[in-house]
């Protein structure tokens, strides 16, 4: 989230894939051919083994309509500060970061703390497809097909406590995989963390996505399994998590430990309450080019007010930016 002097949301075209091909594959899958092996190749096709296709079930009534953005745009311009602050950085070197096996730590105020192993805690068999807006803090969004499974039936599995108010999650802290935490100029207090207060994390919207555009996550999208919150700024949808804990207290989180006049603990997108060095009352949707920056309005909640905005009832979303 640095201010950089060229415009870092400055897209290539030749970075952006039709999300037809995307399309037309699904209507493909539906159909009783898909078995026939072969036949039809999308062009993002790749044989890399952590790309493997998924099954899943569709919500319509969870996604949003709107246009894809490509997805060599989801998978090509990230966020991932463990491995570069630059968006092509996690594309280029997340793959350095091996995912398998992967355990999750549960601890803290639950009733089945424990060492989980990925497969464990989320069964292919119950996947299903969100499309939801990504609305990031810099003032960039994207429209991207996930594939997980609801935040709630994850969590539930441990048996939260009454006591538990709040969930953390924390990031991989492995500088051997990870070249931004080996960096002498990181200003990051690794590993990277999020929470969410009870209620937000029980929400039907709050997922963990698992894939998207119908495969496995790649790795610079936090894979194997990662967080999307898709009412509140990117920096809530924390990538490639290890560690889940519940407790009383409300966490400490990266962003708000860095720079705490410019991110709030609840973060929240919110058109009426600017970061203090822009504003956020537009954003950019991706593929955006400096000739087409494809400006659209910010909306409050990105959008999701009618399912979340009554968490805040009689909040002061200023004050608790
Ligand atoms: N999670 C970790 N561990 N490290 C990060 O740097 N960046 C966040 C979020 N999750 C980040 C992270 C930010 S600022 C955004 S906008 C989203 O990831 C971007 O997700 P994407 O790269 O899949 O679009």
């Amino acid at each position: 989230m640095n201010i950089l002097s060229k415009p870092s949301w400055a897209l290539p075209e030749t970075e952006v894939t039709p999300e037809s091909v995307y399309l037309n594959r699904r209507t493909f899958m539906a159909g009783t051919a898909a078995v026939a092996a072969g036949v039809v190749m999308p062009a993002w096709a790749d044989a890399s083994p952590e790309l493997a296709e998924l099954d899943y079930r569709s919500r319509p009534d969870l996604s949003t309509q709107e246009k894809l953005t490509p997805r060599d745009a989801v998978t090509g311009y990230n966020n991932f500060y463990e491995f570069g602050t630059g968006k092509g950085d996690p594309a280029s070197y997340a793959h350095e970061m091996s995912v398998e096996p992967w355990t999750v730590t549960v601890d803290g105020a639950c009733g089945k703390p424990g060492t989980y192993d990925l497969s464990a805690l989320a069964p292919e068999r119950n996947y299903e497809e969100r499309i939801y807006r990504l609305r990031c803090v810099e003032a960039w969004s994207m429209v991207v097909p996930w594939i997980g499974i609801p935040l709630a039936d994850i969590l539930n599995q441990f048996e939260p406590s009454a006591s538990a108010r709040y969930v953390y999650f924390e990031t991989l802290n492995d500088p051997a995989q990870m070249r931004g935490q080996r960096s002498r100029f990181s200003t990051i207090d690794w590993p990277y963390r999020e929470g969410l207060r009870m209620d937000e994390a029980m929400n039907e919207l709050a997922f963990m996505a698992f894939g998207l555009y119908g495969k496995t996550l790649p790795n610079q999208n936090g894979a194997p399994m990662r967080l999307v919150v898709p009412w509140k700024y990117g920096f809530k949808s924390i990538k490639s998590i290890v560690r889940i804990r519940f407790q009383e207290e409300q966490p400490k989180t990266t962003w708000e430990m860095l720079a705490p006049q410019e991110y709030g603990f609840y973060a929240n997108v919110n058109p009426e309450v600017d970061h203090p060095r822009w504003s956020q009352k537009r954003e950019r949707r991706l593929p955006s080019g400096l000739l087409s920056p494809n400006w659209v309005e910010t909306t409050k909640f990105n959008g999701y007010g009618e399912q979340v905005a009554s968490l805040y009832d009689g909040m002061d979303l200023r004050k608790f930016y």
